[in-house]
């Protein structure tokens, strides 16, 4: 046996013995396991040793991304945030691909220097919303080391209407102020009752939700009550204050029959267009995703668990797209990212594409409607 092979044989018996211990993971027991993961993956030599990026927030105005062209070409960052999003976690006992794919994710993030001033993930922790899939999501979250902000997927949500995830993790629907910038956290993935009246039981509610063409489909949306609530919120910030609006699906209309679509995304958006700079960040779509509506610019958030494939049609024109995904890499197109917030309270937003080179999509590029700051294209970092 060669050193590469008995690496992985000394890596596949550790993480044996981890998985059993899975339920009462300690944090040096997470060091161990997501340092045997790193040197994995480093042996196989797939994957190069770069790591996580991060996303950048930029408010005050001087050389900011509203400059267009002309703009300086390194606008000031004021801080940095980080997300993990998507993981998708089945419990431990059918598929540990994905907790593996979290708990590298949560090594990026811990290992950033400096670190993110928070973290937030992006919805579908768990993958049919059991009580215990989001017990082990929030184990394995609970190893990051920033503060973290959470946010519901669909996927964390249709088994028991959110009763778990709330218990674990509180409101699913707030806002918090940092450094200037106001943000806002939204449950997007509302739905009209398509169970009821088939009498579904909880969990073909929550199978028929995991699907990406639902026979039962219904749009997602804000709805009334939270977009009341996104008002009364909106209503003592000041225009001029930067907002940031954390969605799970984007909060625009995509492509309707995979539930990239935010219904009643128009309503939404009005009551955010009478601010000057808004950056929505959104998950669910697993991919690169770049969007820019009036003055608001969208980036969608990458999966650590899998990549979507384009939908067919409907792709904003603005987005830059990775290449297919290779199916041999399981880590391929997935990753995680950051944000650098500007001065001028736009995002420069970094993926961290694990199997190839990050790519960032910088506020000037939405800005002047992709004519500067074009970024390379996602290529396999082994080439
Ligand atoms: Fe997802
Ligand atoms: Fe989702």
């Amino acid at each position: 046996m060669g050193p590469k092979e008995a690496q992985h044989q000394e890596y596949l018996t550790a993480r044996e013995s981890y998985l059993k211990q899975l339920t009462s993971l300690s944090r040096r027991g997470f060091l161990r396991v997501a340092g045997i993961a790193a040197a994995t993956v480093a042996a196989t030599g797939k994957i190069a040793a770069h790591s996580f990026q991060p996303i950048e927030f930029d408010f005050g105005g001087e050389g900011g991304a509203s400059g267009g062209a002309a703009a300086a070409p390194e606008a000031p960052k004021s801080f940095t945030i980080a997300y993990v999003s998507d993981s998708h976690l089945y419990e431990k006992k059918l598929n540990e691909r994905f907790v593996r794919a979290a708990i590298k994710a949560v090594a990026d993030v811990n290992a950033l220097d400096p670190q993110p001033d928070f973290v937030l993930f992006g919805g579908d922790l768990a993958q049919l919303g059991a009580p215990g899939e989001l017990a082990l999501g929030k184990q394995i979250l609970d190893e990051l080391k920033p503060k973290r902000y959470m946010m519901v997927g669909e996927h964390d949500w249709y088994f028991d209407m959110g009763e778990k995830w709330r218990e674990l993790f509180g409101k699913e629907t707030y806002s918090f102020d940092h450094k200037g910038v106001h943000f806002v956290v939204l449950q997007s993935v509302v739905v009209e009752d398509y169970w009821t009246k088939p009498n579904l039981t909880p969990l073909q509610r929550m199978q028929a939700m995991a699907q990406l063409d639902n026979p039962h489909g219904r749009p997602f949306t804000v709805g009334e009550a939270q977009r009341e609530w996104l008002k009364n919120d909106l209503a003592a910030v000041p225009k001029t204050t930067p907002l940031v609006v954390f969605s799970h699906s984007p909060l625009y209309k995509y492509y309707k029959a995979w539930n990239f679509w935010t219904d009643d995304a128009e309503q939404v958006q009005a009551l955010l267009a009478p601010f000057k700079t808004v950056t929505v960040i959104h998950g669910h779509t697993h991919q690169m995703l770049s969007n820019r509506i009036g003055n608001i610019s969208f980036h969608g958030m990458l999966s650590t668990a899998w990549p979507w494939p384009y939908a067919p049609h409907g792709l904003p024109k603005l987005t830059v797209q990775m290449n297919r995904a290779d199916p041999f890499d399981e880590f391929d197109g997935c990753g995680d990212g950051s944000m650098d917030v500007l001065k001028s309270g736009e995002v420069n937003a970094r993926y961290n594409l694990w199997s190839r080179n990050p790519v960032t999509i910088t506020a000037r590029y939405l800005d002047s409607g992709g004519k500067v700051d074009q970024p390379p294209l996602a290529v396999d970092s082994t080439y």
